[in-house]
């Protein structure tokens, strides 16, 4: 799969870069053409003469040198993949909050190939709140987290923390590179966020929802090779600049959006939490306090899910949601038959770390041919994947 790949290699100051000679080894061997980036303190490490020879390109660490400045934007545009290898917790910081203190993270910043890190430091650091914190807030970003190794510290303890061995780095990334062709050709529509139904021109009636699982999906189908289309209703999420994104701010315009765009669809997520009701009559002017008690009309807002359901054709696949508290199994069962969807992705509100203001979710998917599978705790970027691998199941019969 490296084969023809080019690979911006990131090497940042940790012991674990004396493996990175055996990284680009690898990578020459396995066909790619590799390109090294160091930051400054990685060179006391490793020598960058080590690394340019074995990648047979110049090593780059500083943005500029003898008054020539390292063109970092068309760095970042030259790779199919950049990976950062191995990823200190003070690189980690920089990355988790865009600060530009060197070239590497000028390159990162501007990166718009696939990235990935394979972190490695000492076992408190990885366990501590704020590497946790920084490490979830890279995966947001869509960047995909090479999971640490047990074993021997540089410190002379035992424990996580150990930068994956090279061989699985060069594995990780061959899984990569084979999803990243699996749904090429493919039209995605996927919803994420809330919906907020206007009660005059300053206030509106809304929902927790942060847009976090739709923002992640549709950066899955996007790493997959898909074509997406989001239809975001208010959110702060970052959203990838590859995804073409369509912002609603009601549940009328997400509706009239998706039904516009679902024709020309392969698969459709409905992972949106929509208003079921919406405002009879909005003011057009700000209400103004008068009474004790005031009375707000509410109406019912068409069915997005269940729409597209009557309208689905041929081989499209249709995935809706359901958010319950009660009778999960129940309900989920009935909203997959009375939407006509092809498979019904359940959270519930009951389960610890799961739905609105968490960064991980717990899921059950039901399929129309009776299918059900249960999932653990995940990061909302991993349920993302199980999601994915599961429509491509189905679809696969
Ligand atoms: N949905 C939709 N349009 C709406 C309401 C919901 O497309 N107006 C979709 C959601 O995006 C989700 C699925 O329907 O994929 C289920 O949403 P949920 O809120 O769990 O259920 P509802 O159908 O709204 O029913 P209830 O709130 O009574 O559980």
């Amino acid at each position: 799969m490296l084969k023809g790949k080019k690979v911006l290699l990131g090497i940042s100051g940790s012991i674990a870069a004396y493996k990175s000679a055996i990284l680009v080894r690898l990578l020459i061997k396995a066909g790619a053409e590799v390109k090294v980036i160091m930051t400054p303190s990685a060179t006391d490490f490793i020598a960058p003469l080590t690394l340019s020879t074995l990648s047979k390109n110049e090593v780059l660490s500083e943005l500029s040198v003898n008054s020539s400045w390292a063109n970092h934007v068309m760095l970042g545009r030259w790779a199919d993949i950049m990976l950062i290898a191995p990823l200190s917790c003070n690189t980690l910081a920089k990355m988790a909050i865009g600060l530009c203190d060197n070239l590497l993270m000028a390159v990162y910043l501007s990166a718009v190939c696939p990235v990935m890190v394979a972190p490695a430091m000492d076992e408190d650091m990885w366990l501590h709140p704020s590497t946790k914190k920084n490490i979830s807030a890279l995966e947001s970003y869509g960047n995909s987290v090479i999971p640490v190794e047990n074993g021997e510290l540089a410190s002379g303890l035992k424990g996580d923390g150990r930068m994956s061995e090279p061989e699985n780095i060069i594995g990780f990334l061959n899984d990569h590179l084979t999803k990243a062709g699996q749904l090429g050709g493919k039209k995605v529509l996927v919803t994420a966020g809330p919906t907020y139904e206007a009660i005059d021109p300053v206030r509106f009636i809304g929902n927790h929802s942060s847009g976090k699982t739709g923002i992640a999906i549709a950066d899955e189908f996007r790493r997959r090779g898909a074509e997406v289309t989001l239809v975001c209703g208010p959110v702060s999420e970052h959203i990838n600049s590859s995804i073409s994104v369509i912002k609603v701010t009601s549940a009328a315009e997400m509706y009239n959006a998706c039904v516009d765009l679902f024709p020309q669809m392969d698969i459709a997520v409905m992972s949106a939490a929509v208003a079921d009701y919406t405002i009879a009559d909005p003011a057009h002017e700000k209400i103004k306090k008068k009474e004790d008690f005031m009375v707000i009309s509410l109406e019912k807002t068409r069915d997005i899910l269940k729409t597209l359901g009557g309208l689905k054709k041929g081989s499209q696949l249709l995935i809706g949601f359901a958010l319950e508290t009660n009778n999960e199994r129940e309900n989920a069962l009935k909203k997959l038959t009375d939407k006509n969807a092809d498979m019904i992705v359940l959270n519930s509100l009951s389960d610890p770390g799961a739905g609105f203001g968490h960064d991980t979710n717990k899921i059950i998917i039901f399929d129309k041919n009776g299918g059900e599978n249960h999932f653990d705790t995940k990061s909302k970027a991993a349920i993302a994947s199980d999601i994915i691998n599961s429509i491509i199941k189905f679809s696969n019969g």
